[in-house]
């Protein structure tokens, strides 16, 4: 297959492969700046970034994630001209901030999950930064693009985002013991139909980028055998030197077996799926004291229901502290067999799509 090129906007990727945001600070500048460099498109998470401590009030934690945030922006900015994309979550307490924080540091793109972005084209006017809401169904595709005719705009990619996805799922529990009734082809297929009408209305394409459980070149080639125009990817590019989550999280893959992976209910008021660990044994158990939490970052959470701070334990993984922390994953962590550059995953990934017999469908 000939590997085509991905665009998002004014913004032009010679590879269709898309390192996704990952929060807590997973998907830092490091990580970003070497798919950058290999030509592909890079996201970093805006999502508890800075020394959150407890004792802190609301407003000391919309300065500190901005502070933090900003950071960021400039060690990449200082390091590359490229296009990258900041991801954010509809559910932070904080999120116009971080938008702002974000186009103000040079983003490219936003990319928008974990909520519905309604509202999203009024907080970003400028044209050149490209709008990316995340969606795990059809449904919520037209329910944004009818919204979005308010402001004659539409958006400028969608990611899907399928039920093997890693960190919070767009899927109720039910949903997710019927694998079946909700492929990522399926999505895909019927989120295919319900933008065209808007494609052919404003007369260009609007790109979807599929994501959760893609794992090999071939994986890839079929995605866009299928219709995608790129790929989004997680767990593997955790798995990179470049990622700049502890050693021990990392191990944590490496030594996954399929019967480790669970879906658990997150404060975030959404399934998420771990590797069972110590901190999940203890949670189950009731042994978890309860959390406490002044700066109240998701505006949704369920903290008391849950019995644990999602920011905290997240943070524990990332520092190392595996054991009392929360290891997100994607269906597909224990496949995961060598930490590797990104350099050399890209390559493996890239040779698997040429490699492939597949062809792409005409333009639609
Ligand atoms: C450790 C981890 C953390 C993640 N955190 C976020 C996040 O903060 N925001 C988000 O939109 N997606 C998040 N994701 C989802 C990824 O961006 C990506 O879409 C997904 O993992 C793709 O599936 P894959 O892991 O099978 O490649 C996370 C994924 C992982 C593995």
């Amino acid at each position: 297959m000939n590997i085509p090129r991905l665009q998002i906007g004014r913004w032009e990727f010679p590879l269709p492969l898309v390192s996704g945001g990952m929060g807590v600070k997973i998907s830092g500048w490091q990580l970003v700046l070497a798919v950058l460099e290999e030509s592909c498109l890079g996201t970093l998470t805006s999502m508890g970034l800075g020394d959150l401590s407890h004792g802190m009030s609301g407003t000391h934690f919309v300065t500190t994630s901005r502070a933090a945030l900003q950071y960021e922006l400039s060690q990449l900015r200082a390091r590359t001209d490229r296009p990258f994309a900041v991801n954010v979550m509809g559910a932070l307490s904080n999120v116009d901030d971080l938008i702002a924080t974000a186009v103000q540091g040079g983003a490219n793109i936003i990319v928008y999950g974990a909520g519905i972005p309604r509202a999203l084209p009024a907080v970003v006017e400028d044209p050149d930064v490209a709008l990316v809401p995340i969606i795990s169904s059809a449904r919520l595709a037209g329910i944004i693009l009818k919204r979005w005719e308010h402001y004659r705009r539409i958006p400028d990619a969608f990611i899907i985002e399928g039920p093997l996805a890693g960190g919070h799922l767009g899927f109720s529990l039910d949903q997710l013991e019927h694998l079946e009734d909700f492929t990522l082809e399926s999505i895909l297929q019927q989120t295919l139909e319900v933008i065209k009408p808007y494609e052919d209305a404003c007369g260009r394409k609007i790109p979807l980028i599929t994501a959760g459980g893609i794992f090999t070149g071939d994986d890839i080639a079929r995605m866009l055998s299928l219709g995608a125009s790129g790929v989004q990817m997680g767990t593997r590019f955790v798995a990179t030197h470049e990622c700049p989550v502890a050693m021990e999280f990392k191990r944590e893959y490496l030594n996954a077996r399929p019967e480790d992976v669970r879906i658990i209910k997150s404060p975030v008021g959404m399934p998420g799926r771990v590797i069972a660990n110590e901190f999940l044994r203890q949670l189950q158990g009731g042994d978890i004291p309860a959390p406490s939490c002044p700066f109240h970052c998701i505006t949704s959470c369920e903290r008391d229901a849950a019995g644990f701070c999602i920011a905290e334990r997240l943070d524990n993984s990332y520092k190392g502290d595996v054991a009392n922390g929360l290891i997100f994953c994607g269906a597909n962590a224990p496949r995961v067999t060598r930490i590797m550059s990104v350099h050399e995953l890209v390559t493996e990934l890239m040779d698997g799509v040429r490699a492939s017999t597949l062809t792409l469908p005409h333009a639609h």
